[in-house]
């Protein structure tokens, strides 16, 4: 069997740069390690990209451990980190480790909460439980429409003091969203574990993306987002030139129709 890339090996990769992507299914899990991606997130931007849903809060675990299994099937040695959903680890330390536990059983090889400070216990009781926790702050996208939105974050003391707590907890990355790019790069100098960039600039010491922004596949990305594909026009133009082939009688070809069992007989 092949061993999947530790949290522990991610840890040991400060200060050098590497590329993180979301997966949210076993096909493109495969696609992400057939490239070279070895840490793939399968992030509740799933409820917007996948799910269609107007923000990531109403994901529930359920659809984590869904997903997550996905991915992991879909891998082979890519580290899988796994999103605890909105409303899966505020109401307790125990809350937190208990969802954790069903997402490793579904495949994840780490989790991912977020906040600082106030969710520092919920980061030590996960890595108490032997569960390796990736932290996220700035932009919290699960109660960011409860609070500040989606601005860059940029109150020094406060991202300085939760990066810490984060680490103090037991974390064994973080992720710095839309964080002011002058704080991202002191957080990164700080801190000894890495910290993993969306919106906040070239410093940290990874940068992640969601796939489906990245690959041109989701109508309104964020400002700071680059498309390294038009996926959506491929996916469409092989689409209709599919539809067109049925409507035109194009396909099936004649000699591949008379190759398939009569319908029924597979029972
Ligand atoms: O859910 C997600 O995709 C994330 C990334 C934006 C970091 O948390």
């Amino acid at each position: 069997m092949v061993r999947r890339l530790t949290a522990a090996a991610i840890r040991k990769r400060k200060g050098s740069v590497f590329p993180v992507i979301t997966a949210y299914d076993a096909a493109f899990a495969r696609f992400a390690e057939a490239a070279g991606i070895d840490v793939i997130l399968v992030g509740d931007s799933l409820g917007n990209v996948v799910l269609g849903l107007p923000s990531t809060a109403p994901v529930e675990l359920e659809d984590m451990e869904r997903h997550g299994g996905a991915v992991a099937r879909g891998s082979e040695r890519a580290h899988v980190m796994v999103d605890l959903p909105f409303g899966s680890y505020e109401p307790s330390d125990a809350d937190a480790v208990r969802s954790a536990v069903r997402l490793v059983k579904a495949g994840a090889t780490s989790v991912k909460l977020e906040g600082g400070e106030k969710i520092a216990s919920r980061i030590a009781a996960i890595a108490a439980a032997g569960i390796p926790v990736c932290g996220h702050i700035g932009v919290t996208p699960q109660t960011a429409s409860l609070g500040d939105g989606f601005r860059m974050r940029r109150v020094r003391d406060r991202l300085i003091a939760d990066a810490r707590a984060v680490q103090t907890a037991g974390a064994y990355a973080i992720v710095l969203e839309m964080v002011d790019p002058e704080i991202a790069r002191e957080v990164s100098a700080t801190l000894e574990i890495p910290t993993i960039g969306i919106g906040s600039g070239p410093t940290c010491d990874a940068q992640v993306l969601v796939l489906y922004d990245a690959l041109g596949m989701y109508p309104d990305p964020p400002s700071f987002v680059r498309a390294f594909a038009d996926v959506a026009a491929v996916a469409t133009d092989g689409l209709r030139a599919y539809a067109e082939a049925v409507r035109s009688g194009a396909y099936p070809p004649p000699a591949l129709t008379s190759v398939l069992p009569a319908a029924g007989s597979q029972k």
